[in-house]
Parts: structure tokens; sequence; C-alpha cells
């Protein structure tokens, strides 16, 4: 059943704990706002995967956003996004807010030497979503993407500060530090828990473009055109729902997002089908 009432959660996922970017962005911004999370943590990563079943995969946890009545989804993984188009709009009846876009126009807004760059998953990457998004500003900039195939698996198993991470990112971004970018959009929204190692490696003068804050623009702007917005006074209550043992997925989302993790519900794809 789809709800738009304003009372309604926001519903958001991705394919495991990388989306929490998104949410702390949301819940920051929105704090009134109910929030439902799906975490597909038992078939992540995603970005290796080919793209129709990525689709496949989104349009399931998408169907089971909407069966808990949310008035709106936000699709927090960008290897989704991409294998998604104005379709699935209609096939749901609620605003379906992108993190392409939002993170395009923060990279556009940023670069001064015009020189821009985008790490993704291999999902993402190959499909030139981005490319054609960068296009369609008419911004004329230079723009060269990367895939970084191993940086998902490194955030998932907690690790964002090893010898190898710091090998992994030298191999993978030297090329776009040697294309003189001056702006590098994270275009995996695991990537901002690696920002440390990424801003390292890139130099400090290059600036990092987290789609997360921009997103959490973006949902609140279609929250309020779509008089959605939740008026209540009361603090927004926040559900977690993982595909894999909360155990181990749920110490770790509390060190991604914070205490508002609490208790992750283990929803796995048999039960809830
Ligand atoms: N956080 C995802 C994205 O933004 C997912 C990556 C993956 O599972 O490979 O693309």
């Amino acid at each position: 059943m789809v709800s738009d009432r304003s009372s309604a959660p926001i519903g958001m996922f991705d394919s495991g704990l990388g989306g929490l970017t998104v949410a702390r962005a949301v819940i920051d911004l929105l704090p009134h706002e109910d929030l439902v999370y799906f975490g597909d943590t038992a078939r992540t990563p995603y970005g290796p995967r080919p793209p129709q079943q990525i689709r496949e995969f989104g349009l399931e946890i998408m169907d089971l956003l909407v069966e808990e009545n949310v008035k709106m989804i936000v699709v927090a993984c960008n290897s989704v996004d991409v294998t998604v188009g104005v379709d699935v709009h209609e096939r749901y009846g609620v605003p379906i807010v992108s993190v392409i876009e939002p993170g395009v126009k923060a990279g556009i807004g940023a670069t001064r030497n015009r020189r821009l760059g985008m790490i993704g998953t291999v999902a993402t990457v190959e499909s030139r979503a981005y490319d054609v998004a960068v296009e369609r500003t008419k911004a004329n900039v230079f723009f060269e993407s990367r895939s970084c195939p191993k940086f998902v698996d490194f955030v998932e198993r907690g690790d964002t500060t090893s010898d190898a991470l710091l090998a992994a990112a030298e191999d993978y971004l030297t090329p776009l530090k040697e294309l003189d970018i001056d702006t590098l959009i994270l275009g995996c929204t695991h990537y901002p828990l690696l920002s440390g190692v990424i801003q390292y490696v890139m130099g400090d003068d290059v600036v990092l473009i987290s789609s997360a804050e921009a997103t959490a623009n973006e949902v609140y702007a279609q929250l309020l055109d779509t008089d959605r917005l939740n008026r209540a006074e009361r603090p927004g209550h926040q559900r977690f729902m993982l595909s894999g043992e909360p155990e181990s997925g749920g110490e770790l989302g509390r060190r991604f997002l914070g205490p508002e993790f609490g208790h992750a519900e283990h929803r796995p794809w048999e039960a809830a089908a």
C-alpha cells in the first residue's frame, strides 16, 4: 500500500551500510522525520553484479519499503540508481530521490579549474550515468571516472585505515591525481567512510564531494514540494533492517551512523518475501 501522509516514514536503502552516510545527513537536516532504512548486507556488494540483477534487487527492496507505507524512497545506492529509470517513479507513486544529480550539482559548483573526477563501483562507472548527468548540466567541464572495486568490501568489513586499503587507494586514485582534477565526487555512498585515505592520497587541494548532504537537501525540497514534510514537534524515529545477520552489521552501523542505529532488525529475504 502506498502512503502519501506527511506522518509516514521516509524509506531509504543501500546494498549495505554505505547508505548510512545519506541517512546521517537526512537525520541531521530533518530531525522530525521517521526513517526506515534497509541494508542488503546479505547480498553486498552490488557493484560487480550485472546491471539487470542490481535492478531486480533494487525493485525487490523498493517493493518491501512501499509495503512499509513509506512516503518517499531515497535510493542511497548509486549502483541501483544507475539501473532504474523513469518507469520506477511511475511504478511506486511516491517521490524517488536519486543520489546522482545532487552529487553532480555539488561537484560542478565546487570545481575551480573545471576538471572534475568521480569514483564509484564498476556498475556505476560502466553505466556512464554520471557522464550523462554532467553533460546534461552543459557546464563544459573535463570529466573522468574510475571504479574502485575493492573499496566497498573494505567498508563492509569495518576496515577504514589499513595498509592494504591505502595501497588499493593509491592504485585506484593515482591516475586521477595525475589528471589534475581539483574536485572528486564520491559516487558510491560507502566512500565517504573512506574519506581519510582518499583525501590523503588525492592531497589537500582536492575537494571531495559526498552526495549525502546534497541528497538530504533534495529530500527536503521534494517533501516540501509534494506537501509531505512531517510537521510534528517530536524527534523522528529510525528503524534499520538488514538482510544479513545484525550481529555483524549492528556494531558497524552504530560506528558509521551513530547512536540512532540502536537495534537492527534482521529481515532475511525468505522472511521478507
Ligand atoms: N553504496 C553503493 C553505491 O552507492 C554500493 C555499492 C556496492 O554494493 O557495490 O554504489
